[in-house]
């Protein structure tokens, strides 16, 4: 199996000079379920974000499936998709509005079918047209998750895709990322429960 994801060397200081990252290098193959784990603060988000560009980092290189994450920006984006550990999405639109906002964002064709069943396999058919705001917290990160699949992702990044969610759910959202798996896309997810971690990758 090839490398879908190449991180070389990578460091990151935030302006306070705070050193998050210090040479990172990880190589994560395509098809595979990988868990980052570490305590809060050791820099899980900090790498996430810098592979999907939300950070700048400062020296390294990061590479997804062969598109170096700066000078091919644009071709590495387009096969990421990321649910962030924060929510944030529009409270005052409707499930439906959100997704089918996300997949234009990256230039993809409508495709009412495949969001269709995005958001049955997330569990959100019946909320398709509920408000954000009107929706509990795991339905949020839920939304957040079809959103970061409404353009078809090759290589997935959830920053803690459970927090919020209760038990039952969080064994429905294992099987989505089961099953997202099994479709073809590389995962690479951070957690803090090590039977997670253990159940999945
Ligand atoms: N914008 C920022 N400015 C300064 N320091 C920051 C900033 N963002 C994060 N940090 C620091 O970088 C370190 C790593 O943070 P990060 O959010 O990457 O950790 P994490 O592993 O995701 O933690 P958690 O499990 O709590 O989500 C922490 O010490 C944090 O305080
Ligand atoms: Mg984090």
């Amino acid at each position: 199996m090839k490398n879908i994801l190449e991180i070389n060397n990578v460091n990151k200081s935030y302006s306070n000079s705070f050193k998050a990252l210090e040479n990172i290098s990880l190589n994560i193959k395509e098809g595979e379920i990988f868990s980052l784990l570490g305590p809060n603060g050791a820099g899980k988000s900090t790498l996430i974000n810098s592979i999907c560009g939300i950070v700048n980092f400062n020296s390294g290189t990061i590479k997804i499936d062969g598109y170096d994450v700066i000078k091919d920006y644009r071709k590495a984006r387009q096969i990421t998709g990321i649910v962030p550990q924060e929510l944030f999405l529009e409270s005052f639109e409707t499930v439906w509005k959100n997704v089918n906002y996300s997949r234009g964002l990256f230039g993809k064709p409508k495709n009412h079918k495949y969001i269709e069943e995005l958001l049955e396999l997330l569990s959100l058919w019946d909320k398709k047209d509920s408000k954000i705001k009107e929706l509990s917290g795991g339905m949020k990160r839920r939304v957040l998750i079809a959103k970061a699949l409404s353009h078809e992702p090759k290589l997935i990044f959830l920053d803690e895709p459970t927090a919020s969610i209760d038990v039952e759910l969080r064994k429905e959202t294992w099987d989505v990322v089961r099953a997202l798996n099994k479709k073809g896309s590389t995962i690479v997810l951070t957690t803090h429960y090590i039977e997670e971690a253990e159940e999945l990758s």
